[in-house]
Order: structure tokens, then sequence, then C-alpha cells
């Protein structure tokens, strides 16, 4: 369709959905991977993945909605995620209240306590949850399987693909 002539064009302006990630055998990365190529089917929005070491307090603050990804570590989030929000944290409490963010957990056999720690945070930062924790559970229950490479299933990469994909939409419109 044509713009009529001397009608402004009305352009809509780009989103930016933050992804910050940590991983130790791979799991959470293909999970984050997934999550930001479904977001990235929405022309509107720029996605950006980011490894927790390299994510901080500017990167928060200049992304419209977040996703959190860790493995679950001893019933918790992986340290260098905790890290990430242990430096910035303070640095953009009260500035970024009532974004939107959600989280993916890779576990062996839980991840409800990573989701719990980082809604927690999440809570004080004032962010809205957009949709539940999305957990993967890789089975891993030996040493030797924790240890090993991990390869997510096709099926739960692609409702991490929709989770990316509905949070861009829903970006992209406005509903969030
Ligand atoms: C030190 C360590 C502690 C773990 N603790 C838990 C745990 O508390 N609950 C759980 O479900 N899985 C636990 N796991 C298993 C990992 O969550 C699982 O291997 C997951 O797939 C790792 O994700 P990643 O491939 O992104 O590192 C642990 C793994 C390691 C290495």
């Amino acid at each position: 369709m044509t713009t009529p002539a001397g009608a402004a064009q009305v352009k809509s302006p780009r989103k930016t959905l933050l992804i910050v990630y940590h991983t130790h055998t791979g799991g959470t990365l293909q999970m984050a991977r997934a999550a930001a190529d479904g977001a990235a089917r929405e022309p509107a929005i720029d996605v950006r993945l980011l490894h927790a070491a390299q994510a901080g307090p500017g990167d928060v603050l200049a992304a419209d909605g977040m996703i959190f990804a860790t493995p679950e570590n001893l019933a918790a989030m992986s340290g260098l995620l905790k890290d990430f929000f242990d430096r910035s944290y303070y640095a953009v409490l009260d500035r970024i209240n009532g974004r939107p963010y959600t989280c993916l957990v890779c576990a062996g056999s839980d991840g409800s306590n990573a989701a719990r720690q980082i809604e927690r945070i999440c809570a004080g930062w004032r962010l809205r949850l957009i949709a539940d924790a999305l957990i993967v559970c890789t089975r891993a229950q030996t040493p030797e399987d924790i240890l090993r490479d991990k390869r997510i299933d096709p099926p739960d990469l692609e409702r991490c693909t929709d989770l990316g994909a509905a949070f861009g939409a829903g970006l992209a419109m406005g509903i969030y």
C-alpha cells in the first residue's frame, strides 16, 4: 500500500529484547538461541543475546524486555547469572519498573528454585512476568550425564522459539 501524498509516514519504534544467559554444558544456550530466533521473526525487534559475564546495567536500561536464561546448579541459578544481577541490581532499581520479562531454565530434574530466585529478584526490580518460567529438564542425574554436553530435544527448543516469538510480537504490538 502506498502512502497518500503529504501524509506523514508513521514509523513504529524499534524495540529491544535482551536475553542474558549462562551455561556450563550448552543446554541453556540452545534454549536462549531458540528464543532469540523466535523473537527475531518480528521485524521491529532487535534481539541482543549476551553472556551473563558480558551483560550489565547499561544493557538492562537499554532493553524494552528481558529474558534471563540459566542452568539450575545446586538448586540455584548459575553463579555467573547471579553475578550479573549483583552487578546490575542497584544501578537500575526504580528505572525499569513495569518492563516485561520471563526466564528459561535448563535443569537436570527440577529447575523450580532457579526460576523462583530470578522471579524474586525481578519482583524487586518491579518487572512484569509475561509468561511462566520455561523449564526444560535434560534428565541428567549421574555425574557423567551432568558433565556431558547437552542436546536439547527439538520439541523443547520449539517451546523456547514459540515463547520468544510471542514475546517479540507482544513487544512490537505494544501489548507488553
Ligand atoms: C554443579 C551442578 C549442580 C547441579 N544442580 C542441579 C540441581 O540442583 N537441580 C537440577 O535439576 N539440576 C542440577 N544440575 C544439572 C544441570 O542443571 C543440567 O545438567 C543442565 O542441563 C545444565 O544446563 P547447561 O547445559 O546449560 O549447563 C546441576 C549441574 C551441575 C554441574
